[in-house]
């Protein structure tokens, strides 16, 4: 199994990948991938709603406990959603603590900023590994929209600041979402724990994306995204042909369906 003290001295690129389902994430566990992350991601790609702030800590800890349910060897970490953690301290530990106690995943992941150094280091204090997450924060959408984050100098310097931080306050890895590759580079050479990029470079330690993108399933997806897949159109032939032979009468044959002789008494009639 993977653990947090694996992810620090990683032999190759760390890989990781979002779930939400049980038999998405038996089918990472055998691609050999090495962390979950159960997203709030999971607000766009599976729940239909059009950013991640409606997603409730219900939904995060039913998918988590899914995703446990069906991966053994990777590292399984919950997303905390939009103000589950920051608004109150007993209720951000009670929140993070659930998805460890009640949902099975072994870390949480925190869209971090200046009030999450503080929750960090005491999560990590309570035995609860945190995963940072810096760059492009899609739970800030309403301040920050979802372009780029730290092309200017001081922009940076707080980033890079903020990420220094969360490693000083314990957090085990931390995300650099959407900022430019040089600056990634210069964060993960300062930092002792690893870093894992999603649009940001390949200097990261870790790559991350999120799994609709990487199977081809959503129709628009993020310029740093690739599609290694097309599972839409693989799900939109299966549905035609599904449809197709239920109306042609070729769905169900006999092979998909018997008869039970114990109730041959009742050819003449059951009424
Ligand atoms: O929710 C999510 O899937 C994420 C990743 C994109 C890092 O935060």
């Amino acid at each position: 199994m993977t653990t947090v003290r694996d992810l620090q001295e990683p032999d190759d690129p760390i890989t990781m990948l979002t779930a939400y389902d049980a038999p998405t994430a038996e089918l990472i566990d055998e691609a050999g991938i090495d962390v979950i992350l159960v997203g709030d991601s999971m607000g766009n790609a599976v729940l239909g709603y059009d950013s991640t702030l409606p997603v409730t800590v219900d939904e995060v800890a039913s998918r988590t406990a899914a995703v446990a349910r069906g991966a053994e060897d990777p590292l399984v970490v919950a997303d905390m959603p939009f103000l589950s953690v920051g608004v109150d301290e007993a209720q951000t530990i009670a929140n993070a603590g659930r998805m460890l106690k009640e949902a099975g995943a072994e870390a949480v992941k925190i869209e971090s900023n200046e009030h999450t150094v503080g929750l960090t280091d005491r999560l990590t204090a309570l035995g609860v590994p945190v995963m940072a997450h810096v760059g492009l924060t899609p739970q800030s959408v309403n301040q920050t929209g979802y372009t780029q984050q730290g092309t200017e100098p001081d922009e940076a310097r707080e980033i890079a600041r903020l990420a220094r931080e969360h490693e000083r306050a314990g957090a085990f890895a931390c995300v650099l979402e959407h900022v430019p590759a040089n600056l990634a580079s210069e964060i993960t050479a300062e930092l002792s724990i690893p870093t894992i990029g999603i649009g940001a470079g390949s200097a990261c330690d870790g790559q991350v994306l999120v799994l609709t993108d990487v199977l081809g399933l959503t129709d628009r997806q993020p310029p740093f995204a690739e599609a290694f897949g097309d599972v839409r159109s693989e799900i939109a032939d299966a549905l035609d042909a599904y449809a197709e032979a239920v109306e042609s009468g070729q769905f169900p044959s006999a092979d998909h369906a018997s008869e039970a002789d114990t109730l041959d008494e009742l050819e003449d009639g059951i009424y």
